[in-house]
This record gives C-alpha cells, structure tokens and sequence, in this order.
C-alpha cells in the first residue's frame, strides 16, 4: 500500500466526473481536485515499473528532451536550425525537414506529419512551419548571419539565404528555450491593453492583424464557442481518432517518437503530473472528456483575453506562412514579458471540417459575429498570467530533421 497526500492548493484544477471503475488518471485527478483527502494506490510493483516506464519522477529527461538544452551551443546555420525545432506545431507534428547549404537553409514540409481531419486543408501545419522560420530568423541574427526569406509554393516551402554580419542578439532569442504552450490556469487578473498590444509586432509580415478579445461579453462568447467546438470535435468520430494518435502515454512512446502531446504539457502542478503519469494510459474517450472538462473549467475559466489572428486571404500559403511567423513572434515576446499563452484551435478546426464535409457552417458565422467585418480567424490563443510555469515538450534533434 502507498499512501499519497494529495495537494490542496488550486480550485481550478479539474474535478472531471468518471463513472468507471478503478484508478485511472481521470478518477485520480478528480480526486486530486477535491482536495484534503487522502489517494491510496495499491500495488507498488506495479507502481514502481510505471514511475519508470512514464519518467515520472523526472519530467523533461532523456534524449527527446535535450534539444531545449543545446540549441545555443550550436554553431552557424546547423545552430540555426537546432533553434527553429523549438518552435511550436500542431500537436507538437514538427511537419518539417530542413536542408542546409553553404549559406542557406531550405526549410520542407513533411506532409506525412499531419493531423488528418483536425486540420483537413493543411493550414495549421503551413502555420507550424511559419513558426520554425521565425525562430530560425531569430537565430541566424544572433549567429551573425544576415538572414534573407523568401516563400515559395510547393514542397519547399522557403529558401533562408545568409550572409555574414554583426551578431543581433534580441531578448526573442533569449527566450526561445523557455517558450511553452501553457495550459494551465491562468490567474484572475486582467493583461492591460498595451500590454496585449504591445505583444504584436507585424513587420514584414504583410495582411495580417490580431483582434484580442478581453471584454467580459465577447470573452465570454468565445469561451462558450470554444467549448462548444471540443465537444464538437469530440463528437466527431474521426477528428476524435486523429486528434488521439498524437497522443504519446508513456516515457517510452515520448523518447521513441520525440513528437507528440504528452501529460508533461498539459499545465498540471509537479505533484498532480507525478500523480497522473503513475495511473494507467487514459482511453481516446477519457481523453476527449478530459479535454472537454479542462475546456470549460480551465482553460476558457481562466483566459485573461484572447487573441485571434486574422486575414482576408485564409487559404494563401504565404498568409498562412507569415501567420505562423506572427504566431511564434507573439509567443515569444508574451514569454520576454512574463505573460503566458495557450494555442486554442479547435473553432478553426470545425470550420474547415464543416467546410470539406460540406456541412451547414455552424462555427464560421458564430466566429464572424466576434470579429471585424470581412475579417477571416486564422489561429486563437489565450494569454494571461500563469499560476505555474510549464515544462517543455519532445522534440527531434536538428539532426534527425536534417537532409
Ligand atoms: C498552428 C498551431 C496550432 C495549434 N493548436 C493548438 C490547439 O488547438 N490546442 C493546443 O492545446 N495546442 C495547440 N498548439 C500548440 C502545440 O500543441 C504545441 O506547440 C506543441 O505541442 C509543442 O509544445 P510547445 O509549444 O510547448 O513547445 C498549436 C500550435 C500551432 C503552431
């Protein structure tokens, strides 16, 4: 028998409801959320070989995670491209292959790095690469290497041409090992509107704007579309299945596959993620009312504001490459500021589904109805001030992504 105190300090952690039997991670945590009471798990065998199997009393160890520890050692455009694998992707896909030359770094899509119906039209994963570009700009500058961009349609989404220059260090760059998607709850306590204005910086990066949403209604509104678009998703068999495969559950999936969502970057305490990763692997169905309860009762229950970048021109690629530039930029200057944010995609997910299922639109004109006029949404994010930093998540080397 091993008795486990469980930790009373957040109610906003999630209290999911579970009707079946046994421990599993979702009974824990509501446990966990009830809080001054007292977990007894059974069978420390059985416990014992499942601290090891998920890492859990060492979160963020092992090879899939030290990328996050060199990519500042790392010299010239190899050093580059070992910054820009820190970037943010849908579900962590890392959809990207880079090719360097004697000074230039051609930047791939690897289109077999998808998410299926979750993202039927590829926006999010050109939006994933555009996030690598901007780190790899970032890091190239502080290399001393002046960096040139140019877009290009097809499988070679850019060409990054170099030459050599006075390093340009940035507080970007400096940040770029400490940027995570945090999902966590975030405080009660408001952003100031030029500090959510002040997060944006558009140069170069032409037919793009942010419309932040920090107004108790409209916010409002938008939380309830959110979760109306989870349960929505989650409804739908096979954005649930595709949206599950990039799952990873345990310690040996993570450093087999160096990609994925995991447990480590779901926002839970130390203690709460220790708890969790010690329970049996959840199922597609616990997961998806896990991520329904975390939608309603964290993430939209705590969200400071929200940002929506949009365009009049959704389905370009360099828009949408550009988009994910903007994207990257934001998250890094939000973290050089303390503040922190959460990608919340899934009402831009339901449009394109309905739109390729040839479904009624459902979501587009509820969106509509929170935006400017003629303003298309491209990527939503919450911000806010964290109760708790997060940890990073798995990431392939720049060698393994290399050609
Ligand atoms: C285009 C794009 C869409 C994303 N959509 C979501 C989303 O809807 N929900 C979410 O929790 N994270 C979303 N993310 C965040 C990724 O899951 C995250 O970047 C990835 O897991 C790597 O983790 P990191 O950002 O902490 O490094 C998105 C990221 C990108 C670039």
């Amino acid at each position: 028998m091993t008795t486990i105190p469980t930790e009373t300090r957040n109610a906003t952690e999630p209290q999911p409801a579970d009707p079946e039997p046994g421990w599993t991670r979702r009974r824990m945590l509501r446990a966990l959320g009830l809080g001054g009471a007292t977990v007894v798990v059974a069978g420390t065998g059985a416990l014992g070989y499942r601290v090891y199997d998920t890492a859990a009393l060492s979160p963020g160890r092992g090879d899939a995670y030290d990328p996050w520890r060199h990519w500042r050692d790392t010299p010239g455009l190899l050093g580059a491209v070992a910054s820009a694998v820190l970037a943010a992707s849908p579900h962590n896909t890392q959809p990207w292959v880079f090719g360097i030359r004697d000074q230039a770094v051609d930047v791939f899509l690897d289109g077999t790095r998808n998410t299926g119906t979750v993202d039927p039209l590829a926006r999010e994963q050109h939006m994933g690469i555009g996030c690598a570009i901007e780190n790899l700009v970032l890091a190239c500058r502080a290399r001393g290497l002046r960096p040139t961009v140019t877009l290009l349609p097809g499988e070679r989404l850019a060409e990054i041409v170099v030459t050599a220059d006075q390093p340009v260090p940035s507080r970007l760059y400096d940040v770029l090992g400490e940027r995570h998607t945090n999902r966590g709850p975030y405080e009660d306590r408001t952003v100031p509107a030029e500090t959510l204005t002040g997060l944006v910086d558009t140069a170069g990066l032409p037919g793009l704007a942010v419309h932040w949403i920090a107004d108790p209604t409209p916010r409002a509104a938008l939380g309830r579309l959110l979760v109306d678009a989870a349960k929505a998703l989650c409804d739908d068999e096979q954005q649930s299945r595709d949206n599950f495969a990039w799952f990873r559950s345990d310690n040996d999936e993570i450093q087999r596959h160096r990609d994925g969502l995991t447990l480590g970057g779901q926002g839970f305490s130390p203690f709460v993620l220790a708890m969790s990763k010690l329970l049996p692997a959840s199922s597609r169905e616990q997961g998806d009312r896990f991520w329904l309860k975390q939608t309603a009762t964290v993430h939209t229950a705590t969200a400071a504001a929200y940002g929506v970048i949009t365009t009049r021109t959704p389905d370009d690629r360099t828009t949408q490459l550009n988009a994910g530039r903007l994207l990257q930029r934001i998250h890094l200057t939000a973290t050089s500021q303390g503040v922190a944010l959460h990608h919340m995609n899934q009402i831009t997910e339901r449009i394109d589904r309905e739109r390729t299922t040839g479904s009624a639109p459902t979501f587009a004109p509820r969106f509509a109805e929170l935006l400017p006029s003629g303003a298309q949404p491209l990527l939503t994010f919450r911000v806010g001030y964290a109760v708790r930093r997060v940890g990073a998540s798995p990431r392939r080397s720049a060698a393994q992504v290399t050609r």
